[in-house]
């Protein structure tokens, strides 16, 4: 590390921005050979994964099948799934949970009395493993979903974190974000690779410069497009962003997963009601206690998260009313307490007793299923970049991502891109003739009024433009909404001193681009596009892949 008045210089092997379930996981596996720093934009835990509930999907049970994982994720991504990467994933989900149970996470086991019942089948013990309980969700066709109660993304999160702080080779930087990726390129170095990153302090102002052998992006997804979502603040797209400045393709950025169930209430922000309460038995109802979803699909309740938003969509504009309804009460008081102690109490605090009441919901963004396109091992466009988790396009959700795949995702190619990087270590040299950042051209802005406007109108019009049903005309006109704020939002960037909130909106304005680009581009209703003006599907089916003006050739 080395120091002038504003840039401190780090080195690393491997910098990894972003401290999820991918980035830690990362971390983990690479810190037996490679010094590592991770970097997130607020406190360790403030990514999606904390926030996870129903679980992780895995192949665990001796009833259940590889195949059947794998068709029942093709037939949930509605044609578009690469099936080698499906392959490659849910081969290894049972080396995954493995490993996290080694790594100390409080699964949720089955009970003596659930055993005794049969009803919660107890899964194929993989080595050494307590059975675990396997429950049910969206599109899976099995029991197959392992979990923590119904926090699981918590004890995930805080075991890999507070493995992370106990490892000396990993250092961990809180509050930091990543401004934009250094290549070789843009330094008018040869042979083009990703070399470091600059970083923002927000608590010193300072932007720092972080040069790696390796970079990865695990930065998580982009719903924070979108004025309602499940997500935490910080889902802004950034890895999006900063990779496609860079140079990376990106693909299918229209698939944006709505989840058909967050609590609708005023005084509560963005909490999910997880899938797996459907799983275990609860219904959806209208007002008046009808139940809707065997009209739109012989599944019901656990048709994919597709159908069974767009019902809840068309159920609330037909009726005109502000929710549906959840409704488990029919299930013993003991059992909801036992398997959905996280919803039982967030409800109770907004006066819903869900043992008694039923739970008003609503349809909110929820997954990015688009990203930087990356292969099996996490490679990117751009050479020692790496791409990991919600922030990538693997071609594993196709058109619609099957529930608690997403978490298994990250673990996989976190795994491949840490035995990528091993393999390559020795050979890898770091960039040392790296400027700092400079700010000379640039003032104090005193007019903060016109990001924070600015960030509300984009997710305002997303939302009503952009959402679950969609229209060629509706998308043109966020088009044009979105070139004036990307117009006004470089040119505040190229003006005045970074903040945080700017870099994200910056981010989000690109990303929404993007996803309204994609949108356009597909003529057809597929998974988790629908679109009034094209209702049919195309025989064939294609990813859309966006190529950046400052394209790189070494695609993966
Ligand atoms: P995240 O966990 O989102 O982490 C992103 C990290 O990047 C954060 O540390 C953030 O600070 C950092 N970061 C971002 N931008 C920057 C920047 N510019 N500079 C520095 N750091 C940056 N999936 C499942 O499989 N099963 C589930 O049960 C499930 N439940 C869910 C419930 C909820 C409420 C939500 C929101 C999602 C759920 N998902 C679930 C999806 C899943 O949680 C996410 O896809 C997954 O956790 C993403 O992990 P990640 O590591 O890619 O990113
Ligand atoms: C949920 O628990 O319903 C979310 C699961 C997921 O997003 O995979």
């Amino acid at each position: 590390m080395s120091a002038n008045n504003t840039t401190t210089v780090y080195d690393y092997d491997i910098l990894i921005i972003g401290s999820g379930a991918a980035g830690l996981t990362l971390a983990l596996k690479s810190a037996d050979f490679a010094k590592v720093a991770v970097i997130s934009k607020g406190e360790l835990s403030q990514g999606a994964t904390f926030w996870a509930q129903g679980g992780i999907a895995a192949v665990l049970d001796d009833e259940d099948s590889i195949e059947d994982h794998i068709a029942d994720t093709l037939d949930s991504g509605a044609g578009l799934c690469h099936r080698d990467m499906v392959s490659h994933i849910v081969e290894n989900s049972g080396a995954c949970v493995k490993w996290l149970v080694e790594q100390g996470v409080p699964f949720t086991t089955v009970s003596p009395d659930e055993a005794k019942e049969g009803a919660a089948r107890a899964p194929l013990k993989p080595d050494n493993l307590a059975p675990l309980h396997l429950t049910q969700e969206g599109g899976h066709s099995h029991r197959r979903i392992i979990h923590a109660t119904d926090a699981t993304g918590r004890a995930v999160f805080e075991t890999l974190a507070h493995r992370a702080k106990l490892s000396p080779n990993i250092d961990l930087f809180e509050n930091r974000v990543a401004i934009d990726l250094i290549t070789r390129k843009k330094l008018g170095l040869e042979g083009e690779q990703c070399v470091g990153a600059y970083i923002f302090c927000p608590s010193t102002g300072n932007i720092d410069l972080f040069r790696a052998k390796f970079v990865i992006l695990a930065t998580g997804g982009a719903s924070k497009a979108y004025l309602f979502t499940t997500n935490p603040d910080g889902a802004t797209g950034d890895g999006i962003a900063m990779a496609w400045r860079a140079g990376c393709r990106v693909a299918n950025m229209e698939f944006n997963q709505f989840h058909p169930t967050c609590l609708y209430h005023p005084h509560a922000k963005s909490f999910l009601i997880t899938e797996a309460l459907r799983g275990e038995g609860a219904w959806l109802e209208l007002e008046d206690g009808t139940r809707f979803m065997p009209q739109f699909d012989a599944r019901g309740e656990l048709a994919p998260r597709d159908i069974v938003a767009r019902a809840i969509d068309h159920e609330m504009k037909r009726l005109g009313c502000d929710c549906v309804y959840l409704n488990i009460t029919h299930k013993p008081a003991a059992f909801i307490k036992e398997h959905f102690p996280t919803i039982y109490s967030r409800c109770l605090k907004f006066g819903i007793d869900i043992t008694k009441d039923r739970i008003p919901v609503v349809p909110a963004a929820h997954y990015t299923c688009g990203g930087v396109m990356v292969d099996k091992m996490g490679h990117t466009d751009l050479p020692n970049l790496y791409a990991i988790g919600e922030t990538t396009f693997t071609g594993l959700h196709g058109a619609n991502r099957m529930a608690s795949n997403s978490l298994l995702e990250c673990f996989v190619l976190a795994f491949s891109a840490s035995e990528d990087i091993r393999a390559k270590l020795a050979t890898t040299q770091l960039t040392d003739d790296i400027p700092g950042w400079d700010e000379s051209l640039v003032t104090r802005s005193n007019e903060e009024v016109v990001v924070s406007h600015n960030w509300d109108e984009l997710r305002r019009f997303m939302w009503a433009y952009v959402g679950i049903v969609r229209k060629d005309e509706r998308l043109q006109r966020a088009k044009r909404r979105i070139s004036l704020l990307a117009q006004e939002t470089d040119e505040y960037y190229k003006h005045y001193i970074v903040s945080k909130d700017l870099l994200e909106l910056r981010n989000l304005v690109l990303v929404a681009s993007l996803i309204v680009e994609c949108a356009i581009a597909r003529k057809e209703s597929r998974g988790l596009h629908f679109t009034v003006d094209h209702p049919g599907q195309l025989d064939k089916a294609e990813d859309t892949i966006l190529v950046p003006r400052n394209a790189l050739l070494n695609n993966p």
